[in-house]
């Protein structure tokens, strides 16, 4: 894939400015940690994936300077840039497994001189780079089986390469399917507020050369209803041990939309977007942001000053509206993701 989502480079994080695109193709580099959150929390970088790549980077980011006389100084330090991390955006689970992953890496070389565990720490977060592009790959393999000849697919948000460290989930399945020379066409979901459908995915699929159609959100039912869906296909922020699935806000819709409709419903994820902590999706924690994103598009008001608003930025759709969840371990329904443990 030649779009760089986020990479290490040198002593610094580098990400390219998704708020930018797809007008510009603008990379920014991050050298502390402050304003790396600032970047998350702006959604400059975002994508379940991404973000648990982002935040491995981050806590480097934010330890790598520590003067921290002893361990346990320094692990105190660790934690307390964990903390600081997880505090930018609360649904993705990735972004607590990839403080998680830190952590136990700092653990695991605890007995080493201070430098050394830094050196550990910039060590897992390469690791888990790598392991994102390759589980990327491993589950369009998986997922591009369910593409058929004269598929029309709809997707909401980006869930591609523009989400992960590359390649993508839900996008990834249909980079593979075109690799293999199947035939098929999608219809983007615009995805208000922030439009990631719009600006990210309309732009990568035809950065891919994929037949993409832009579609408002609220069009989705007219065009189901015409029969010219055959698949959903989505990424995921959060799935529970019972299948419940976030995503960003609108997938709900989209999955009662395609029950309706009689139309399959997959959810494209990682392992590490399943959060064998938490038994059901009422439980996931939805990120609310600031209604100043409904009110205007992209700087512009588009709603009378003062109007009330609510923001919820993800949505859960239940277990019993997806047809099938794909991982790099192979495709299970949603009652069974638990077993994957
Ligand atoms: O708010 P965002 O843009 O970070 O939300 C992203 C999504 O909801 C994606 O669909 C999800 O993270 C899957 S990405 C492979």
């Amino acid at each position: 894939m030649s779009i760089q989502t986020i990479k290490w480079h040198g002593n610094s994080v580098k990400i390219i400015d998704q708020t930018l695109l797809p007008g510009k193709v603008v990379y920014l580099e991050f050298r502390d940690v402050k304003s790396f959150w600032q970047a998350i929390k702006k959604l400059q970088v975002r994508g379940a994936p991404a973000l648990g790549v982002a935040a491995a980077y981050g806590a480097y980011l934010g330890i790598k300077g520590s003067r921290a006389k002893d361990h346990k100084a320094f692990m105190r330090e660790l934690d307390g840039m964990i903390r600081f991390i997880g505090s930018a955006r609360p649904t993705a689970v990735n972004l607590f497994w990839g403080l998680a992953r830190m952590k136990a890496a700092a653990g695991r070389n605890k007995d080493k001189p201070i430098p050394r565990i830094k050196e550990a720490l910039l060590g897992e977060a390469h690791k888990i780079y790598e392991e994102d592009r390759a589980i990327c790959r491993k589950m369009a393999d998986h997922g591009a089986r369910l593409i058929k000849n004269g598929d029309v697919i709809l997707t909401h948000c980006n869930a591609g390469a523009l989400a992960t460290a590359d390649y993508g989930t839900a996008l990834g399945v249909m980079y593979r399917a075109k690799e293999k020379g199947k035939k098929f066409r999608v219809y983007a979901d615009e995805t208000r507020p922030l439009l990631q459908g719009a600006r990210l995915t309309a732009w990568e699929l035809m950065h891919e050369g994929i037949d993409v159609t832009l579609i408002c959100d609220n069009m989705a039912a007219h065009v189901m209803g015409l029969g010219k869906v055959t698949k959903v296909i989505v990424g995921a922020d959060r799935i529970t041990r019972n299948g419940d699935t976030a995503n960003k806000i609108g997938t709900y819709g989209v999955a009662v939309l395609a029950k309706y409709h009689r139309i399959p419903f997959y959810v494209v994820a990682p392992v590490s977007t399943i959060d064998f902590n938490m038994a059901r999706g009422g439980s996931i924690p939805i990120e609310e942001r600031h209604g100043g994103e409904i009110t205007t598009i992209r700087g512009n008001m588009i709603a009378p000053k003062g109007v009330k608003t609510y923001c919820p930025a993800f949505d859960v759709t239940p277990a019993g509206l997806i047809t099938a969840i794909v991982t790099e371990k192979g495709v299970f329904k949603p009652g069974e993701i638990k077993k994957i443990r």
